[in-house]
């Protein structure tokens, strides 16, 4: 049988998404009904670039699914550094997982991986292209926090061009009911066309900015994110955008009370630590829903009944 692999948030309709959110849900509240349903199964983990969340929650998701992970976060330690290709490296790694989770430098990697490999390939990140389960987390943070995805306005703020976690989020987003987003960012750091392309395709409302405190009034939810200091060219651009945003508690004062701000971290200058106690950051309860979303999507790749809902 052909693998299922989720390679960007489009290779899933929103059915599929919403039954994962409900999955994911219920391992929240009773995780030890799920505590071996993966018994036997491993997992690779294969970390081309620098990670801490990403590869940490699918690897506590295995874990606490009752599988065993193997893997690498520096490549250096692999055959990548006798030449390699990932396409003989996906193939290999097949050969000995059930499931592979891929982060890589360049777009389209985890694809690639995927044509070779013999079991699902999910992709961890890929340059600034996609961060499909990053998407899947932001959406349980969501429905965790407002009654449904549906009739919000959705502020994205920082660095809207080079941002993966960003291009994912707004265009599955988009293909809820009744979004509309606002897109915040200086001028050299604007959302992509191809994503532009697809709202306009698909009759989406979007503005853009470069104002946060123009237009944070007006949020349901803002997504903050860092500037991707590893995709520029420049140092120099890069000192000159990188604080260009600062979230302070005077800018939250201007935001709604049931607003809430979503980041999918690391953060580094972007909001203010004082920020952090405010009951509308959200940031650091998002990563804990990422674990669950990556149990709940290490299940449905691998094709495991829900033991609840035999
Ligand atoms: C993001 C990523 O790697 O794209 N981090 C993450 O997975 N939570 C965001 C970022 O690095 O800025």
């Amino acid at each position: 049988m052909e693998s299922r692999h989720l390679l960007q948030p489009s290779d899933f309709s929103i059915a599929e998404i919403n039954d994962m959110l409900r999955l994911a849900k219920r391992i929240i509240q009773n995780p030890i009904a799920y505590s071996e349903v993966c018994k036997g199964k491993v997992l690779a983990s294969l970390f081309y670039e620098p990670s801490t969340r990403t590869k940490f929650s699918f690897d506590t998701a295995m874990l606490r699914l009752g599988g065993q992970v193997i893997g690498f976060s520096d490549p250096t330690t692999s055959s990548t550094a006798k030449g390699e290709t990932v396409a003989d490296s996906a193939l290999t790694i097949s050969k000995y997982a059930d499931i592979i989770v891929v982060r890589h430098p360049k777009e389209g990697t985890a694809r690639l991986m995927s044509k070779h490999a013999e079991c699902p390939v999910i992709n961890a990140g890929d340059g600034g292209h996609m961060h499909p389960t990053q998407t899947l987390t932001d959406l349980l943070t969501i429905v965790s926090y407002k009654p449904e995805i549906k009739d919000l306005t959705v502020g994205v703020c920082g660095d809207l061009k080079f941002g993966r976690t960003i291009h994912s989020l707004v265009t599955c987003l988009a293909r809820f009911e009744n979004i509309r987003f606002v897109f915040i960012s200086p001028d050299e750091l604007k959302m992509p066309v191809y994503v532009k392309d697809e709202l306009n395709k698909m009759g989406v409302e979007y503005t853009e900015t470069s104002s946060l405190d123009e237009s944070i009034g007006s949020l349901d939810i803002l997504y903050m994110s860092r500037v991707q200091r590893e995709r520029f060219i420049s140092e120099e651009d890069y000192l000159r955008l990188k604080d260009y945003f600062i979230l302070t508690k005077e800018k939250m004062k201007h935001a709604k009370e049931d607003m809430i701000v979503m980041h999918p971290l690391p953060r580094v200058n972007e909001i203010a630590t004082e920020v952090d106690s405010d009951p509308r950051a959200v940031y650091f309860h998002q990563v804990k829903y990422g674990m669950y979303v990556r149990m709940a999507l290490i299940m449905t790749l691998l094709g495991i009944k829900d033991p609840l809902c035999e």
